[in-house]
């Protein structure tokens, strides 16, 4: 990492990205990695701080996950969190078994030592557990910091080792004073509070310049918030080897092709060069119905017209994506997590691409990914358009993608937009389109009897994309949504609203 910061180890729990979080919004710059990442790279990261996050599994089980226990030798601090306090206990010589009793939610902290971790931390306030196995002793060398009513080491610590163990999860909001013992965590790294997106900025500018040196670099830009970003980033360091492509997917939204390239020009002063690549698409796409692959060959022909296009440029090395931590995650076993959806930016991508690809939003989130836009002096409503995922419309028609299909989809959408940009609602929600079901359904309309499609319109709130509720629209708004739908776009005689969350369900529905 360039600046200082706490390196998070990932042991695949779903509040992992939290830990970075709140550290990040403490002012201290902190990244994620794998659990699993080589000692060699971890000290070439050159951390301040290490922290071992929680995780699904029981540090006993014979293929527990491990990271490499050398970060204890490495002479900077290490919290454990839950998974990653067991494993502290485990590697210092103390039993860790399953409980008698699962504990999940809410309980009170008794705090032993009052300093530390715990500086400024009120006796019995409250913080969140969820963990199914326990800590029978105290290791050696070790003294109890905290206990809870369950829990008789809910925490422990070394002061001379500078390793710290804690039962329950400070990184969620429900641990009242949660970011207080993190921001403690990392003034005992020797850090303060001093990073921000603006110095976030200036480092991703910096090492920008310094990868790609005199090399070009290709941007990949779909128009949406995070290409914006990495494209505003690029303008800023390397102007003149940049070459921002824009591809016509064919998938794309009514008029997108235009306005992304209007707003480039105008917001940014980047002169887009667009490549209309609608028909190979679609002819890859015939006759393809599963969404991993749709996933796949959308990737993977990016990529080829990205190759050909470079080609004309001369001698491209980089491709600069906007790739965020949440696509890694859900893409690959990033650590423990388990894949969920190829994002095409990255499960997509070929094995023998020519490119050195070059993401500078993997460490963070869409939310902080507006933030760092504003910081670029991007317009507000470039930062705050509803995320489009890259594969586009393909992977909200179910089935075959076709000229028809995706034709009655872009009629449905902009009902759906013009909508709720009307009512106000566009600017509250996270993201809002319709889905086309391959699903026909029995209506009547005027005398007759009609045998059209289904669409679904999916309205959801989130602030990062990792979880997600649908959103409560007024009825009247959706009643106007589904009225105009039917009666405007021939072919569609039935309109539904998704009311499931993320999780169980995606956002997206492929
Ligand atoms: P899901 O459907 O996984 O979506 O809950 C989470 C967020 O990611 C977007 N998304 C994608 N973005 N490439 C992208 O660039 C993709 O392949 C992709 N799939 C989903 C989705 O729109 C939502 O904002």
């Amino acid at each position: 990492m360039k600046t200082d910061g706490i390196l998070v180890l990932d042991f695949g729990s779903q509040y992992t990205q939290l830990i970075a979080r709140r550290l990040r919004e403490n002012g201290v710059y902190a990244e994620l990695a794998p659990f699993n990442i080589s000692l060699d790279e971890i000290k070439s990261r050159a951390p301040k701080g290490i922290v071992l996050s929680g995780g699904p599994a029981s540090v006993y089980a014979s293929d527990a996950y491990k990271c490499d226990m050398g970060v204890f030798e490495l002479g900077v601090p290490v919290l454990g969190i839950c998974y990653g306090m067991q494993l502290i206990a485990q590697h210092f010589g103390a039993n860790v078994a399953p409980a008698s009793k699962s504990e999940f939610g809410k309980a009170h902290l008794d705090i032993v030592e009052k300093g530390g971790i715990f500086a400024g931390v009120s006796q019995n306030c409250v913080v969140w557990m969820s963990h199914s196995d326990k800590v029978e002793g105290l290791p050696a060398g070790f003294k109890v910091l905290a206990k809870s009513e369950n829990s008789e080491f809910c925490a422990f610590g070394d002061d001379g080792r500078k390793v710290y163990a804690l039962q329950f999860h400070p990184e969620v909001a429900h641990s009242e004073q949660g970011a207080v013992m993190l921001k403690n965590f990392s003034k005992i790294c020797g850090l303060s509070s001093t990073w921000n997106m603006g110095s976030f900025a200036k480092e991703q500018i910096a090492k920008i310049k310094e990868t790609v040196g005199d090399d070009k670099v290709l941007c990949a830009v779909s128009g949406g918030v995070d290409s914006s970003v990495v494209a505003a980033l690029l303008a800023h360091a390397v102007p003149k080897q940049l070459i921002a492509v824009f591809v016509d997917n064919g998938l794309l939204r009514t008029d997108e092709a235009r306005m992304v390239e209007e707003m480039f020009k105008t917001r940014l002063g980047v002169e887009l060069i667009k490549v209309d690549a609608s028909e190979l698409f679609l002819s890859r796409l015939k006759g393809v119905s599963d969404p991993e692959k749709k996933r796949k060959i959308i990737g993977e022909t990016f990529i080829e017209v990205f190759d050909t296009e470079a080609k004309k440029h001369g001698d491209v090395k980089f491709l600069a994506q906007g790739t965020l931590y949440t696509d890694i995650i859900e893409s690959s076993p990033v650590g423990a997590s388990k894949t969920i959806k190829s994002h095409h930016n990255v499960g997509g991508l070929p094995k023998d691409m020519k490119f050195t690809l070059l993401e500078p939003l993997r460490e963070i989130f869409k939310d902080e990914v507006r933030a760092l836009g504003l910081e670029l002096g991007l317009s507000r409503d470039v930062v705050y358009r509803h995320p489009f995922p890259g594969p586009g419309l393909a992977i909200r028609i179910m089935g075959e993608v076709n000229k028809e299909s995706l034709e009655l989809l872009r009629k449905a959408d902009v009902v759906l937009r013009e909508e709720l940009k009307s009512s106000g609602w566009y600017e509250k929600t996270w993201q809002a389109f319709c889905v086309l079901l391959n699903v026909r359904s029995v209506g009547v309309m005027g005398d007759n009897r009609t045998y059209e499609n289904a669409v679904c319109v999916r309205v959801v709130d989130a602030s990062d994309g990792m979880t997600a509720t649908f959103s409560h629209l007024p009825y009247e708004l959706l009643e106007r949504v589904s009225r105009r739908t039917i009666n405007e776009v021939a072919g569609i005689n039935r309109v539904v609203y998704d009311v499931s969350s993320k999780p169980p369900a995606t956002i997206e529905w492929e």
